[in-house]
C-alpha cells in the first residue's frame, strides 16, 4: 500500500549531536523510509540555546507542530535519558506548548548497552502520554547492533511499524496514568531526640527550592542528627554543565570539564558514611539538575560508587503514583545500602518527621554495624551486564574500570571457579545414573536443606548470642 508522505520530527537526546551513535540508527531509518520526511533537532547539544534563545525554541515548535510523528531518539545515560534531554522535557511543561503534541503519534529509539534501557523508554512513553500523544512503540538496540544485517532488517521493520501506526491512526492504550497533583502541607516539627552520629560522616545533597516541602524535609533530616552534618545544594557544588558523552574519562577517570565536580565527589561523597539525596519529582523523574549530577558521575565509569555507604532518599512529590520511579531511583543508587525512601506523601507532617527520624537512626546504626541488604534482581543482573561489557568490548577504552574490576574481584565469572567446575562435572555424571536419581528424587527437600545443618551448630554469630 502506498502511503502519504509523513513528517517525522526527530528529537535527538545525545549531547554529541550528529556524531551520535543513536543518530546512525536514525539515519538508517531515514534512508529506509524514502517516502517520508525527517527533520532532526539536536536537543541535548543545543539545550542552553533552546533555554535562552527564542528563535531556537520557535524552530523546534514549528517542526513539532508540522509533524505527524515525534521520534524521541536518545542514548541511555545513567539508566534514563541524558540530563539535557530531561531539561527539554521540563521546558515543555514550564512553557505554554498548548496543543503542539495533542493527537500525534510518538515512538522512542535508544542505543545503549541494555543497562536499564527499559527505564528510559518507560519514561518517554509516560511523557508522550502526558503530552496527549498516542504511543506507537519503542526500539532499543545495543549500541553496535546496526552492524549486523539481521538487526538492520529489524530496525527497518520497526520504522515500517511505527509509520503504519501513524498513517492508519492505530488505536493505542494509555500505559501510564496521569500523575495526580498532591494537595498536602508539610511543616517540619521539633526533633526531640537527635541521634548521635558517633563519628559517622553524614552528607545531605539536595536541590530544594526556597519554602518548599523538600527544604523542610532537609532541615528535619539535618536536625535529626546531633553530630556534624554537611548539607549542600546542587547549585553549590560547581557543576558547569551536563555530561558531554565524550568518553574521554574512560582511560583514567578524568573528566574533561575543569569545574569543581570531580573534586566535590572526592572530598564530600567518597568520605561520607551516610548520604541523603533529597529531590523533588519533576514530571516523571527527579529534576534535570539531579540527572546532571548522576550523569556527571560517569567520570567514574562503571566502578561501584556507594560500596559500604548507607543511603537515604527524601522525595517531594507523588512517588507512589509514578509506576517504576521507586525502582528507578533505587537502581541509580545501586551498590550502597538503601536504608529508606521517605516522601511528603503522608497527610500528617508528624508521620513524615517520624519516618525521617527513623531512617536517620537506622542509617547510623547500619553504618556502625556495616549492615548491607543483599542485592536483588536489578542489581544482580546489572552487575552481570556491566561485568561482561567491561571485560569484553569496553576493556581497551575503559581501562580504569578494567583495573578496578580486576583488583576488586568483580570479574566473578562462573567459569573462573575451577574447583566448582571440576566437581560439577563429576557430580553431573553421578546424577545422570538412573539408580542414583531413583534414590535422590524422593529426598530432594532433605538434600536441599542438608548443607545448612552445620550453620546452626557452628555459626560464630549464633554462638556470640547465646
Ligand atoms: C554518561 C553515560 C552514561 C551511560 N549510561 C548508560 C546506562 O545507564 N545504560 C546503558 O545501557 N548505557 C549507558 N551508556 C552507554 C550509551 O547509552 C551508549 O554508548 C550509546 O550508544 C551512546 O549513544 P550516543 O552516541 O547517541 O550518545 C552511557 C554512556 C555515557 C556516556
Amino acid at each position: 500500500m502506498r502511503r502519504r508522505n509523513m513528517q517525522i520530527c526527530v528529537l535527538n537526546g545525545s549531547p554529541k549531536g550528529e556524531k551520535s551513535v543513536t543518530m546512525q540508527y536514525v539515519r538508517f531509518l531515514e534512508l529506509a523510509s524514502p517516502d517520508h520526511t525527517f527533520s532532526t533537532h539536536h536537543i541535548s547539544r543545543k539545550i542552553s540555546g533552546i533555554e535562552k534563545n527564542l528563535n531556537e525554541w520557535e524552530q523546534i515548535s514549528t517542526s513539532i507542530q508540522n509533524a505527524d510523528m515525534i521520534l524521541w531518539a536518545t542514548p541511555v545515560y545513567f539508566q534514563h535519558v541524558p540530563a539535557q534531554f530531561k531539561r527539554f522535557v521540563e521546558l515543555l511543561h514550564e512553557r505554554d506548548t498548548g496543543n503542539w503534541f495533542t493527537g500525534k503519534y510518538a515512538a522512542s529509539l535508544s542505543t545503549s548497552v541494555h543497562f536499564f534501557d527499559n527505564k528510559a523508554h518507560e519514561y518517554l512513553q509516560g511523557i508522550s502520554e502526558d503530552l496527549g500523544m498516542n504511543w506507537a512503540g519503542s526500539f532499543s538496540p545495543g549500541m553496535n547492533d546496526l552492524l549486523e544485517e539481521k538487526n538492520q532488517r529489524n530496525l527497518a521493520a520497526f520504522g515500517e511499524d511505527i509509520l503504519t501506526a501513524c498513517c492508519e491512526q492505530r488505536p493505542s492504550l494509555r500505559a501510564y496514568p496521569p500523575i495526580p497533583v498532591m494537595d498536602r502541607t508539610y511543616t517540619p516539627g521539633t526533633v526531640q531526640n537527635p541521634i548521635d552520629t558517633r563519628g559517622k560522616r553524614v552528607l545531605i545533597l539536595h536541590d530544594s527550592a526556597k519554602g518548599s516541602h523538600l527544604e523542610g524535609m532537609v532541615w528535619q533530616m539535618a536536625s535529626s542528627f546531633s553530630g556534624e552534618v554537611t548539607t549542600c545544594h546542587l547549585d553549590e557544588i560547581g557543576m558547569k554543565g551536563g555530561c558531554l558523552g565524550c568518553m574521554q574519562c574512560a582511560f583514567e577517570n578524568q573528566c574533561v570539564y575543569s569545574d569543581d565536580f570531580s573534586s566535590f565527589w572526592k572530598s564530600r561523597i567518597d568520605p561520607a558514611d551516610i548520604i541523603i539525596y533529597a529531590g523533588t519529582i519533576r514530571d516523571r523523574f527527579l529534576s534535570a539538575k539531579w540527572k546532571q549530577f548522576f550523569d556527571r558521575s560517569f567520570f567514574l565509569g562503571h566502578i561501584p560508587r556507594f560500596t559500604n555507604k548507607q543511603l537515604i532518599l527524601l522525595i517531594e512529590g507523588p512517588l507512589a503514583q509514578i509506576p517504576g520511579l521507586r525502582d528507578n531511583l533505587s537502581s541509580v543508587l545501586s551498590g550502597g545500602n538503601l536504608v529508606d525512601i521517605i516522601t511528603d506523601e503522608p497527610e500528617e507532617s508528624g508521620l513524615t518527621d517520624a519516618l525521617i527520624w527513623s531512617a536517620a537512626e537506622r542509617g547510623v546504626q547500619f553504618a556502625l554495624s556495616g549492615f548491607s541488604k543483599p542485592p536483588m534482581f536489578p542489581a544482580v543482573a546489572g552487575h552481570i551486564v556491566l561485568r561482561d561489557a567491561v571485560w569484553g568490548d569496553f576493556r581497551p577504552i575503559f581501562r580504569a574500570d578494567h583495573r578496578y574490576y580486576k583488583a576488586h574481584g568483580l570479574y566473578d565469572f562462573p567459569q573462573y571457579q575451577y574447583w566448582k567446575r571440576i566437581s560439577r562435572v563429576f557430580f553431573s555424571l553421578f546424577m545422570a545414573l538412573p539408580s542414583v536419581q531413583k534414590r535422590v528424587k524422593p529426598a530432594m527437600k532433605d538434600h536441599m536443606i542438608e548443607p545448612f545443618a552445620r550453620v546452626f551448630t557452628e555459626s560464630p554469630i549464633l554462638k556470640n548470642r547465646l
